[in-house]
């Protein structure tokens, strides 16, 4: 960066999540606060192409902290995924005079930033995604306030599933992750968890059900990463099946985007002003390439090459703690 005045852009980029305009609020105001200019870039990678952006202020920051959403809007950007649709963007940037940009997302979006890194024009990631699916960070931005989301759920379906003595498979988003269901699986009680990352076969789902009402239970309770195969319809039509049999049936509730939104949980936003805050700081003192996250108590940098090199495991102790407590 030259010795003028510094000018930082900021974009949100893949699904939004909340705790997204935390950071945007942090990221803007810490730049003020190292005297740099601020430009919020909308839509994301898209957004960028189009030199869709705007100078911003505190102001322009006031009273978003708790909100879900992104003021600055999102969106997935395939265009961004080809060389020519990244020189555009580079030619933006450059006709702007923008020195660097946070680039707030999950894995697709820090793909991108990567990307403009190998361009030589400096960048930083933050973590934004229910998913929980990055590297270089124990959670990411929007997990906090997704699980809430989906325990709020759990719980109300566990009244009505006990009245009626119902099976119920409960969907969670997460992509390839299982990250979501496992936790929320933890933290609902469930009695059973399915998630991508460990095979379970048809019977052992089988015997849980069952076992579950011989044990006196009134429900049960499975929760199912959306990456889980064959699937949750599927699953709920072989469990109907034998359900005939055992005299119990299989309701199921796909929650889909609610886990998305809603205010941000206290958490999130103190995280994401964390993130956002060590974002723009590390940009204005020159980093470039890295992605700012949390390891243990620690704010830390990894490098993006890293970060989205390799898929974040699950913690598989957790997969039997799981197990232990719904017996
Ligand atoms: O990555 C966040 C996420 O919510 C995933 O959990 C889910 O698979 C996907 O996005 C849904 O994407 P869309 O909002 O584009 O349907």
């Amino acid at each position: 960066m030259s010795g003028r005045t510094k000018r930082i852009g900021v974009l949100t980029s893949g699904g939004d999540n909340p705790g997204l305009n935390a950071c945007i609020r942090a990221v803007v105001r810490t730049s003020i606060s190292r005297g740099a200019e601020i430009f919020g870039i909308r839509r994301g990678f898209d957004g960028l192409i189009k030199g869709d952006m705007d100078a911003m202020d505190s102001r322009s920051v006031s009273n978003i902290i708790r909100r879900g959403g992104t003021i600055l809007s999102t969106a997935r950007c395939p265009e961004f995924f080809t060389e020519e649709g990244r020189l555009k963007a580079l030619k933006v940037l450059r006709e702007n005079e923008i020195d660097g940009i946070v680039v707030i997302g999950g894995n697709g979006s820090l793909m991108g930033a990567f990307e403009l890194h190998k361009l030589g024009f400096p960048v930083i990631g933050v973590p934004g995604t229910i998913d929980n699916d990055v590297n270089g960070t124990d959670i990411s931005i929007g997990v906090d306030t997704a699980l809430n989301t989906i325990i709020e759920a759990i719980d109300k379906i566990k009244d009505t599933a006990s009245s009626h003595n119902r099976t119920f498979l409960i969907e969670t988003m997460g992509r390839s992750s299982g990250y979501l269901a496992l936790s929320s699986g933890i933290a609902g009680g469930a009695e059973m968890v399915l998630i991508p990352e460990v095979e379970t076969s048809f019977d052992e789902i089988v015997d849980t059900v069952r076992n579950s009402y011989k044990k006196g239970k009134s429900h049960c309770i499975i929760v199912v990463a959306e990456g889980w195969k064959p699937g949750t319809k599927e699953l709920a039509e072989k469990i109907n099946e034998i359900g005939k049999e055992y005299e119990f049936s299989v309701r199921v509730t796909q929650l889909g985007h609610v886990q998305r939104g809603g205010d941000a949980s206290a958490f999130d936003r103190i995280l994401a002003t964390k993130l956002g805050a060590a974002a723009a700081e590390a940009l204005i003192s020159g980093k470039s390439g890295e992605i700012v996250g949390i390891l243990g108590s620690d704010i830390t940098f990894t490098p993006l090459e890293e970060a989205v090199s390799y898929e974040k495991q699950i913690d598989k102790k957790l997969y039997a703690l799981a197990d232990i407590m719904a017996k």
